[in-house]
């Protein structure tokens, strides 16, 4: 309060009242148009702006106590695009009259901004697609939320090459070869789609699209022809539905689909239908299995514990680290139907042709060598874990036995 106290000062009463005003009027009618100055602050609630149908919205959300997220949502609540991190109930929101977006928290500390400072913005505007965008006087677009995309894809949203997904440690791109991938760190790719599009060099326009009756394809205007990458297990059906295609923080890659003000979205497509083979899902040395047919952490063995129980995703350590073994004793322990996720590039340094002996003993006397798995598929491939992260996945079906080191019994 002392804090906004001291800026009025400074203006004239005339623009004050027209300053409060304009904020009454604003809070009251939601209008399509963010002025220059506009603020939301996260201790308001029910303080908003929406496009001019109302169907997006920008609000502070709780998500704890003192935690709030600036968000684009959907009629019903459905957050489609989150500003920057948390912030506590002194966070504002606020186009600054100087042209840029900003998210400050209670101490004023900056925790995101547009860009967009000095660049001749002169309004912002969110519109019924769920797109904000700052506008200049000529009403030419200077920034936009479809073009710096959080987790989140909409209908009408160009996403093109080069453009990512972020969620975490994950992420979705769209390549300049035309594949689409998801990747856990940055490097390890675990789900990899090549198209037919891209076996045509220069694939530079293309863009991914999610049309609004849920048809996710990628479209090249060059070439005037679409290729379809998943349909939505609802497309085509129901009136006043938002379809959107979002990627998870548990890495998977989903299209939704939502009642305009329900408030709740359902599941209509994942890319990797094993939740278990998305890599790192159950944390580093993690056991991801299936509880019915939800996906749940384990650790591997009596020799680990979960790193927090509260949360298994965070994955499990040793209860003694192997340079503390007694008497430097190591041994592999078994782990049946199970195997450690190798995905490029770590399948071409970590894959040895080696029968299932030998793939043990090869990873106990290795001192870089962490885990290892024995594929049993005919194959006759093992691999030797000599990575920092490992990351484990076990059910009755698979072929593969696996090894961990941990310490052996003293003599
Ligand atoms: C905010 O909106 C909700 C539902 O629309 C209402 O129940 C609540 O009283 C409102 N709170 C304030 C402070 O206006
Ligand atoms: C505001 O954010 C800064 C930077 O993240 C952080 O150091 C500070 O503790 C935050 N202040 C509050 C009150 O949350
Ligand atoms: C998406 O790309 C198409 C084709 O270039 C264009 O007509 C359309 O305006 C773009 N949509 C948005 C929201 O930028
Ligand atoms: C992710 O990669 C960075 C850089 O390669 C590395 O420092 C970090 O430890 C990795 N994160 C995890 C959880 O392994
Ligand atoms: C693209 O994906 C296909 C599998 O769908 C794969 O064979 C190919 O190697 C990938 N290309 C690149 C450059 O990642
Ligand atoms: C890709 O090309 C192959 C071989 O030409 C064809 O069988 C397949 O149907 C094509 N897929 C799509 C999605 O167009
Ligand atoms: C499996 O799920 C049920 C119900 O959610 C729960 O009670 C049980 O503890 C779970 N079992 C394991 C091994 O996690
Ligand atoms: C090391 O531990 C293994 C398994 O617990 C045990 O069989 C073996 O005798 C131990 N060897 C030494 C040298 O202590």
């Amino acid at each position: 309060m002392n804090n906004l106290k001291q800026s009025k000062e400074k203006m004239t009463p005339q623009f004050f009242c027209f300053f409060l005003s304009l904020a009454i009027f604003l809070s009251l009618q939601s209008s399509a148009t963010i002025f220059l100055g506009d603020t939301l602050y996260a201790s308001t609630p029910n303080q908003s702006w929406s496009s001019p149908n109302s169907t997006f919205s920008i609000s502070f959300i709780a998500t704890g106590s003192n935690s709030y997220i600036a968000s684009i949502t959907y009629s019903g609540g459905v957050p489609i695009w989150t500003v920057g991190s948390t912030v506590d109930s002194g966070g504002a929101l606020q186009l600054l009259p100087n042209g840029a977006l900003r998210l400050t928290n209670g101490s004023g500390a900056n925790l995101w901004d547009s860009g967009t400072a000095n660049r001749g913005v002169s309004y912002a505007s969110l519109e019924d697609s769920g797109e904000l965008r700052l506008l200049n006087n000529a009403n030419l677009t200077v920034w936009s939320s479809f073009d710096n995309p959080t987790d989140t894809i909409l209908p009408l949203q160009n996403f093109t090459i080069g453009k990512v997904l972020q969620s975490g440690l994950y992420s979705f791109s769209f390549l300049r070869s035309g594949n689409l991938t998801l990747r856990w760190n940055e490097t390890v790719v675990y789900w990899n789609k090549g198209l037919n599009l891209s076996l045509h060099a220069n694939l530079t326009t293309a863009r991914l699209v999610l049309h609004p009756i849920g048809i996710l394809s990628v479209f090249d205007p060059s070439l005037t022809n679409r290729e379809i990458v998943a349909y939505s297990s609802d497309y085509a059906e129901g009136s006043d539905i938002l379809r959107f295609l979002r990627l998870d923080n548990d890495g998977n890659l989903r299209i939704y689909s939502s009642v305009r003000g329900s408030g709740t979205i359902t599941m209509r497509w994942a890319a990797v239908s094993d939740q278990c083979q998305v890599f790192g899902y159950c944390g580093n040395l993690g056991i991801c299995g299936y509880n019915g047919s939800n996906p749940s952490c384990e650790c591997p063995s009596e020799d680990f514990e979960h790193v927090d129980l509260n949360d298994r995703r965070k994955g499990c350590r040793r209860k003694v680290e192997i340079e503390d073994c007694p008497g430097n004793n190591t041994t592999m322990r078994p782990l049946d139907h199970s195997m450690f996720l190798t995905y490029p590039p770590e399948s071409l340094s970590q894959a040895f042709f080696l029968g299932m002996s030998s793939c043990r003993l090869n990873c106990l006397v290795s001192r870089s060598c962490v885990a290892s798995t024995s594929l049993v598929d005919g194959s006759g491939l093992c691999y030797l874990k000599t990575s920092s992260f490992v990351s484990g996945y076990q059910v009755p079906v698979i072929p593969s036995t696996s090894y961990i080191k941990v310490c052996g019994s003293q003599a």
